[in-house]
């Protein structure tokens, strides 16, 4: 029997569950292209560094000459679509990013993050209370996935009681992230079109309230900012209030349940955070290394010819970096293929890194500490259901559609 071609087996939904051989594969071949014009795939992690942090690579997408899509779908494609500034270039970028930061705070003292510590860990309460009396759940559904929605909520300021119209927005255009095979692509692009227009539409209103009435939310700061640059155009508040829900949310859903789901396989992990919660910091960065939820950065362009180990890279060429590899790259780290929560030196790349690395890594970062930590506290012998659970389609954030669980009960 022929093997498929390597791409088409990474983004093959039968590969979801262990995708981690077959990177190992694409390692062997530093600087991968499959087939003439496709992307050029890079795996090894000093490699990946490299070009994170190269301008002669673009992430505007208007750079594109080549064909890059390879084998992801339209939307893996679009996952990392919002058209705020992760889909620019320097100067704008830096403009627009240095705008959203100054309400979340100097880049190493994160202000809001720290003073929302005490909001978040009441929603994780309010959400493991709502388990109610059982002794089985869906992990997914009924924590890792409203958690962060709700944490966007109140970080933009949304009213209580408009939330539950926030998350169905939300999830609607998530699923439009995740398309169910057989399903109709038209039906579901329309009602992904009307939930993003309906979510602009809601924000545009919420905008026009905070300039007349400010509150201590980070939307009034947007768009009252006396900064340097300026207060930002209700359209450049729009955008990157769409930007911070949609690369915050799918993101760290998976990040919490890949995370439960680790630990799970793992107990002795699972048993060591239960007596001791300050080593959810040291879990967490080792899970974003191990599991990490963007696989790989699939929408990235040459703006110039690149050499890398002796390969050229043409101009106009369409480059992926495989975050996910580069994170098991026994070049770079000891032991790759092992979970290890006392490893020292993890330098991971689940957040990016250069001038696109990921701006909410600080609140992503405690939601998973909290979120991990309150778990492995209050559930009592927590087992899975199957293993592997069911994964969701997408190849590019990565993680368990599904994460049935049974316990004995709350502590
Ligand atoms: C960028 C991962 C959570 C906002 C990125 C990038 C990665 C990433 C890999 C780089 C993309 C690229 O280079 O093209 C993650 C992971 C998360 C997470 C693994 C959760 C575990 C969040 C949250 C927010 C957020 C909670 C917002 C509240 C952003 C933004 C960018 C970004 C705005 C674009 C930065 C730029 O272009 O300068 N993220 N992210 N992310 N992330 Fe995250």
């Amino acid at each position: 029997m022929t093997q498929a071609p390597l791409l088409r087996q990474i983004t093959d939904y039968a590969n979801r569950a262990d995708p981690y051989p077959l990177y190992a594969e694409l390692r062997k071949t530093p600087v991968f292209q499959e087939e003439d014009g496709g992307p050029f795939v890079i795996s090894t992690y000093w490699d990946i560094q490299s070009l994170l942090h190269d301008p002669r690579i673009s992430s505007d997408a208007a750079n594109l000459t080549a064909r890059g899509d390879g084998e992801l779908t339209e939307q893996e494609e679009e996952t990392a679509l919002p058209p705020s500034f992760l889909r620019l270039d320097p100067p704008e970028h830096d403009r627009l990013r240095r705008m959203t930061n100054r309400p979340f705070g100097p880049p190493h003292s994160p202000r809001r993050v720290h003073d929302m510590r005490g909001e978040l860990a009441g929603i994780v309460s309010d959400l493991i209370a709502g388990f109610g009396d059982t002794d089985r759940i869906d992990v997914v559904d009924q924590f890792s996935y409203p958690f962060p929605v709700t944490v966007i909520c109140r970080l933009l300021g949304v009213p209580r009681e408009d939330e539950p119209r926030f998350h169905s927005w939300a999830d609607t255009i998530a699923a439009g992230l995740d398309p169910v095979p057989g399903d109709d692509p038209t039906e579901r692009n329309r009602v992904t079109h009307e939930a993003r227009m309906q979510l602009g539409m809601y924000l545009a209103g919420l905008v026009e309230e905070r300039r007349k009435t400010p509150g201590d939310d980070m939307l009034s700061e947007l768009v009252t900012s006396h900064g340097p640059d300026g207060p930002m155009t209700t359209m450049e508040v729009l955008s990157t209030a769409a930007l911070l829900l949609i690369a915050g949310h799918e993101t760290t859903v998976n990040l919490i349940t890949n995370g439960m789901l680790t630990l799970l396989r793992h107990p002795e992990a699972l048993q060591r955070l239960r007596d001791d919660p300050r080593l959810a910091v040291n879990i967490v960065e080792e899970l974003l290394r191990y599991e990490p939820p963007v696989q790989l950065v699939p929408q990235r362009t040459c703006i110039a010819d690149i050499e890398v180990r002796g390969v050229t890279i043409p101009k106009g060429s369409s480059i992926w970096l495989v975050l996910a590899a580069g994170n098991r790259d026994p070049e770079r780290f000891e032991d790759p293929e092992r979970f290890d929560p006392d490893r020292k030196d993890i330098q991971h790349l689940g957040f990016g890194s250069g001038i696109h690395s990921c701006f909410g890594a600080p609140l992503a970062r405690l939601e998973a500490q909290l979120a991990l930590t309150e778990l492995a506290r209050r559930l009592d012998n927590p087992r899975l259901v199957e293993d592997p659970p069911p994964y969701r389609q997408n190849a590019v954030l990565r993680g368990p559609r599904h994460l049935n669980i049974t316990f004995d009960g709350l502590r």
